[in-house]
């Protein structure tokens, strides 16, 4: 197949451009090269017979001729991360919808009709929880008063009762708690419009909290095992934020790049007209303190500090369900907490 990779040069993008070369495709890369994520202005090495293009999804004739040629669209790039403030949500928006509305037209216009999109969990926004008394709750955002009292864990919003947090599946509904959230939302929405009005076919992989080699250093746009990674490079302790205790899963890079894999081959078989969506974890629960943990252990120190701060955007626990994507696409992952978080102290981060 040939396809087009948005996002191409960047952390998620590149380790799937190697892995569709791998396994023979063609590959054009769209990467605008964004200031934030590549300093240098060099785009990240990419492997041999990766075809580069640097240039912006949001510009339409960019994108129509970037297209020439190609059977399906694999469309990492987007910003991504919390960012500094509410002045950085117009970027957002433009790079993350407007640039797929234009990525999706230009498709439409040119008979492309496959698309992988790069989701993500954070439409979930708390994700899944019970309580004893009333089941299954959806607790709403945390308030400023609670995480300043050390209150980290979300109460039941009926009994206000302490709540267990459970795995999310894609039925859940979406509750998109940042701009980064509400525009990784709707990329989705706008593909499956998409996709219904054109006959076209979409797969939305909701990745998790992605760690590996290649991620970017921190930044305010960073995730926070490039965080500590990039602390401990600087022999400083990785801080935590609240107690430690909020739950994620770290899924590798490799193994995202795999999803996509599956994804890409997989799209051509679903029906005209459908979109659908597969979380993408490794299905260990692990918490921020433990990553940061075991981090610093393969690094060799600093020790954690955990400090009480909190990021307003966050949310306390949100681990995904991937047997959607086990049991319709046949995926697995072959990278344990263990094994990553030992090769991602060692490894490199990008720029
Ligand atoms: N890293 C994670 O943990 C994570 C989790 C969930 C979802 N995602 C999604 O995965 C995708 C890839 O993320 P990443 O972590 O590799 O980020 P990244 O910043 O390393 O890569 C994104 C790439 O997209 C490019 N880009 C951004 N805006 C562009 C535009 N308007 N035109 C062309 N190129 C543009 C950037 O230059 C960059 O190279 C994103 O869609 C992101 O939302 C990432
Ligand atoms: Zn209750």
């Amino acid at each position: 197949m040939e396809i087009l990779l948005t996002g191409g040069a960047g952390f998620i993008g590149s380790a799937v451009a190697a892995r569709l070369v791998e396994a023979g495709h063609g590959v054009r890369v769209l990467d605008a090269l964004l200031p934030a994520v590549h300093p240098s202005g060099r785009p990240t090495v990419l492997p041999e017979g990766v075809e580069f293009r640097q240039g912006d999804v949001r510009d339409r004739e960019t994108v129509e001729r970037a297209l020439n040629g190609v059977d399906a669209v694999c469309h990492q790039a987007a910003m991504v991360g919390l960012g500094l403030d509410l002045d950085d949500a117009p970027d957002y928006v433009g790079c993350n919808d407007l640039g797929t509305s234009v990525l999706l037209a230009a498709m439409a216009r040119g008979g492309v009709r496959e698309l992988v999109l790069a989701g993500s969990m954070v439409v979930y926004g708390e994700g899944s929880y019970r309580c004893a008394t009333h089941g299954d709750v959806a607790p709403g955002p945390r308030r400023p008063t609670d995480l300043d009292a050390g209150r980290f864990e979300p109460p039941c919003p009926q009994c206000g009762a302490p709540l267990a947090p459970g795995l999310v599946g894609e039925e859940a509904p979406a509750d998109p708690r940042n701009v980064y959230a509400v525009t990784k939302l709707a990329q989705e929405q706008l593909a499956a419009a998409w996709a219904r009005a054109c006959g076209g076919r979409v797969l939305s992989l909701r990745y998790h909290n992605v760690y590996g080699p290649g991620m970017p250093r921190d930044t305010p746009y960073a995730g926070v095992a490039s965080l500590f990674r990039s602390a401990l490079a600087r022999g400083e302790a990785p801080r935590v934020f609240e107690d430690g205790g909020q739950r994620r899963d770290f899924v590798h890079v490799g193994d995202v790049a795999s999803a996509n894999l599956a994804a890409l081959a997989a799209v051509a078989a679903r029906p005209a007209g459908s979109a659908r969506t597969y979380n993408v974890g490794s299905g260990s629960v692990h918490t921020v303190g433990e990553m940061a943990l075991a981090l610093a252990a393969a690094y060799g120190g600093p020790a954690p500090v955990v400090t009480g701060e909190y990021r307003l955007g966050d949310v306390r626990h949100i681990t995904a369900d991937s047997a959607r994507l086990r049991a319709e696409l046949g995926w697995r992952p072959e990278v344990s907490f263990a094994e990553g978080m030992t090769e991602f102290a060692a490894a490199p981060l990008r720029g």
